[in-house]
């Protein structure tokens, strides 16, 4: 497991700056060596300002015209609902920037599930038919620890062989039924990047860090390796600096 790398910023808005220089020069270097960049986005709340951020600013700092986006997990609802992390992501980049959405992948939310997911591990094993997958996979840590749509104590923790599985988020969770990527997808992931500001993700950021890379910690975000970066952007607040 490459060792994990924890990057201080002063602020949500510093986050959102250098994720999407991380990306912007991560698609650069991917482009130029296998002409073409695959990002999985995340859902939730903190990266929808990066997404924005993406399509304004870095609307040609970014090769998007070689870039494919996948999803590392999704709510099982319609596109267009507002629980959906494909309407989110959609809604902030996707439809803002010429003909992504027509090199997005999302997973099929309004599928049956366990449905969704086989069809969506046959569009990643053959886009990535040589095991490697995603350039960057970004990720988010809710308040149990989870990451994508993998919640504490499911069994689809342990799965091995597949890429995509039906999973249920706890009761308390507004949207139950999900689908998310595995961690032998993640695990082949170049790089892992976690996103996390505010003092509210401050207690469970040092849980997951002091049991990081333990395959049996309880977190399970703290499972989560790549082949060759895991890095934590963390603004002040998070880190317990404010
Ligand atoms: C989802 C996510 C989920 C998210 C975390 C953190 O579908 O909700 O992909 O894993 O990343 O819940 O979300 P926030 O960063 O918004 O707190």
């Amino acid at each position: 497991m490459p060792p994990l790398e924890v990057r201080e910023v002063a602020d949500p808005a510093g986050l959102y700056r250098a994720a999407a220089d991380l990306i912007a020069t991560t698609a650069a270097a991917a482009v130029a060596a296998r002409g073409r960049f695959t990002l999985a986005l995340s859902g939730g709340n903190t990266p929808r300002s990066l997404y924005q951020l993406l399509a304004a600013e870095y609307a040609k700092r970014v090769p998007w015209s070689s870039t494919d986006v996948y999803f590392g997990d999704e709510r099982c609802v319609p596109p267009d609902s507002p629980d959906s992390n494909y309407g989110m992501a959609s809604e902030a980049l996707l439809s803002r920037i010429p003909g992504l959405t027509e090199r997005t992948a999302r997973i099929q939310g309004e599928l049956e599930p366990a449905d969704a997911a086989k069809r969506y591990e046959a569009v990643l094993r053959s886009a990535f038919p040589d095991g490697t997958t995603l350039d960057v996979s970004l990720m988010g840590i809710g308040p149990d620890g989870h990451t994508a749509s993998l919640f504490p104590g499911i069994p689809e923790l342990n799965e091995h062989t597949r890429w995509v599985v039906p999973t249920n988020a706890p009761p308390t969770m507004k949207v139950h039924h999900r689908i998310t990527l595995t961690y032998p997808v993640f695990a082949n992931t170049r790089t892992v990047v976690f996103l996390l500001a505010g003092a509210d993700k401050r207690d469970i950021l040092e849980k997951v860090l002091a049991s990081a890379g333990n395959p049996q910690a309880p977190y399970p975000a703290s499972r989560v390796t790549a082949r060759e970066h895991v890095i934590y952007l963390v603004d002040r607040a998070a880190l317990g600096r404010v």
